[in-house]
């Protein structure tokens, strides 16, 4: 949802903004921007459209080692290039990028800007016009943007740049995610570390309502009242390579191929040699405290915690209920007496699920993040943490943080039951170890899965993935896989609820999918198979080796132990979306109207 960069050094600051920008490309691309600032002043270039448009519109003869870098996923105004930033003050002095939302600035510009010709129909120019207006009053620069921080109602990370000065960035940070990167006679600014990992492994954390004064050697953190703060920077995990798709055509594919080896990190983050299962006791004696757990979520993460609901109730007899975070803030179900917030989220930013967590902590409620960015918000806010080990997820279609998700409320559960004393019939060290060769079985089968897509979805335009129990879980995921990536709109449906109405949009032809790893519901979900089959529906059966299947199913995943099946499922699911969405010729990294990280609610 927007990305931001910023860099002040001494190389030329152009290809390390254009750089940054490709990298933070998942998080928004409808138009994009730099500023650079020489001594011949600010220069800013825009384009609408992705990063490649914007480089060619770059001119080469620019240099300068101090600028500032957006791509943008529109909130305020069209995705056009008068709306795309950076946005400049009436006199050109000032110059700005913002990721996140200003709820306030119509009124600010009816209070504060009478007379001021705005140029673009954003938040943002509001905001940069009124540092202008308070500096010609007199302020330092520093002073006006503080006083105008004050002002503001929302969310935002913006980097500033002064025409007066071209020793400093100004950076400040709201509710929207905003790191400094240091390096050796230069620092950068960056919505997340993945943009400048080229640059630099070393970052410090921001928190909200800080400004940074950014020098080409220093970094000093203020408050809005002006109070420095002294903060440690931390060293990054991953290194440039990760982020890189290499050989792979797409993010998407490289991401799916990784899932089994995500597996056996987790295996070895979660589990000691010996095969015991190491979590932080804190974490379990807080699951085993509760008498009822809440996962928040939304999006893939949201069906990632459907199966944890699974596995905790029916692992860990645990009462779990399963929430979107969009809806949790505004109709707030009734709580239990001891329950435990459970937050899951790829990037650790997604705006809704960060307003839940700031709501249940103001209510005393105990919480824990499951993330893949450690430092991000939802993980520094939580009480206790886990990481998902999946590496940067860069393709904006979620899949190995989905199956990592689901791998670590197995271990959660697994260790909360055993630390009750619960017998359980199964070795989680063991069976995670088959799912993840059963993973790999089936990422063995894409030309099988690449002609299911071209038999069931080349000429459709609607698709039906049905199930039961956990199955139904996954099948949600399924839908929401197919649609984002491939714009196929498909339904995840309870096998035994289709009849109550959706049936009547099945005729001849409509491709309907039937996951059946279940034994308890194989037969009730091959009558569901039927019921569609018989009104014309061209139906796949995705069954389980030695457990499910039948003569006749066109997809057997290999056997793993029933609560692990949908990280077998995830598989065959990813890799139909992908080659529906090739066959559609869709952008499959960066599908229409969407952003990784969503970071306004
Ligand atoms: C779909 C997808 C989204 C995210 C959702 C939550 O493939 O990626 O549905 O799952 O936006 O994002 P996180 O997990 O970052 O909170």
């Amino acid at each position: 949802m927007c990305g931001i960069v910023g860099y002040i050094g001494n190389e030329d600051a152009r290809d390390i903004l254009l750089k940054g920008l490709s990298n933070l490309e998942y998080r928004g691309y409808d138009s994009a921007g730099i500023a650079l600032l020489n001594d011949d002043g600010v220069h800013v270039f825009k384009e609408k459209g992705r990063i490649a448009v914007l480089r060619n519109s770059v001119d080469p003869a620019v240099h300068a080692t101090l600028g500032i870098g957006h791509t943008r996923w529109a909130t305020h105004g069209q995705p056009n290039k008068r709306n795309a930033h950076p946005h400049q003050s009436a006199s050109g002095r000032f110059t700005l990028v913002h990721n996140g939302v200003i709820e306030n600035y119509a009124q600010l510009k009816a209070d504060y800007l009478t007379g001021v010709t705005l140029k673009s129909e954003t938040d943002t120019e509001v905001v940069v016009q009124l540092i202008e207006k308070f500096a010609d009053q007199g302020l330092g620069t520093e002073e006006a943007l503080r006083k105008t921080l004050k002002l503001l109602d929302g969310s935002y990370a913006f980097a500033l740049v002064d025409a007066k000065d071209d020793a400093t960035l100004y950076v400040a940070k709201n509710k929207s995610p905003l790191l400094i990167g240091l390096g050796e006679g230069f620092n950068v600014v960056a919505s997340d570390a993945t943009a400048m990992i080229q640059k630099t492994k070393r970052y410090v954390e921001l928190m909200d309502e800080e400004i940074v004064i950014l020098k080409r050697d220093s970094y000093t953190i203020k408050d809005l009242d002006g109070t420095v703060t002294t903060r440690k920077p931390y060293t990054v995990s991953f290194d440039a390579n990760d982020t890189e798709k290499g050989a792979y055509p797409h993010y998407m594919l490289k991401e799916i191929d990784e899932q089994p080896a995500v597996m056996r990190r987790l295996l070895q983050e979660y589990s000691s040699t010996d095969g015991k299962i190491t979590l932080d006791p804190t974490i379990t004696s807080a699951i085993n405290d509760a008498d009822r757990i809440y996962i928040i979520a939304c999006g893939t993460s949201y069906h990632a915690g459907l199966a944890g609901k699974h596995l905790l109730e029916t692992v860990a007899g645990i009462p779990t209920e399963v929430h979107i975070s969009s809806e949790f803030s505004y109709n707030m179900p009734l709580l239990s007496k001891k329950p435990l917030f459970i937050f899951i989220s790829q990037s650790g930013e997604t705006a809704d699920s960060r307003a839940v967590l700031v709501k249940v902590k103001k209510l005393g409620y105990p919480t824990l993040t499951m993330t893949n960015v450690e430092g991000s918000t939802l993980y520094r806010e939580a009480d206790h943490k886990m990481l998902l080990f999946a590496g940067p997820e860069i393709a904006v279609a979620s899949t190995k943080a989905y199956t990592a998700m689901i791998a670590v409320f197995a271990f959660m559960s697994v260790a909360a039951a055993q630390k009750k004393g619960t017998k359980l019939g199964f070795d989680l060290v063991h069976e995670l170890s088959l799912a993840a060769q059963g993973m790999e079985q089936m990422i063995d089968e894409k030309a099988q899965l690449k002609e299911v897509a071209r038999e069931y979805l080349s000429i459709t335009r609607n698709a039906f993935y049905i199930g039961r129990a956990l199955d139904y879980y996954v099948c949600m995921e399924a839908a929401l896989k197919l649609k984002e990536v491939s714009y196929i709109q498909a339904e995840g449906f309870a096998g035994g609820e289709l009849k109550h109405g959706t049936i009547a949009l099945i005729e001849e032809g409509t491709p309907v999918f039937a996951y059946a790893t279940q034994q308890k519901v194989n037969n009730s979900i091959r009558s569901n198979v039927e019921e569609v089959a018989a009104r014309g529906a061209h139906t796949c059966i995705i069954s389980m080796d030695g457990v499910t299947n039948q003569k006749g199913d066109r997809i057997v995943l290999p056997n793993v132990h029933p609560v692990l099946a949908p990280l077998v499922c995830a598989v065959p699911l990813q890799l139909i979306a992908y080659y529906a969405a090739l066959q559609n010729e869709c952008d499959v990294d960066k599908p229409r109207n969407l952003a990784k990280s969503v970071t306004v609610e």
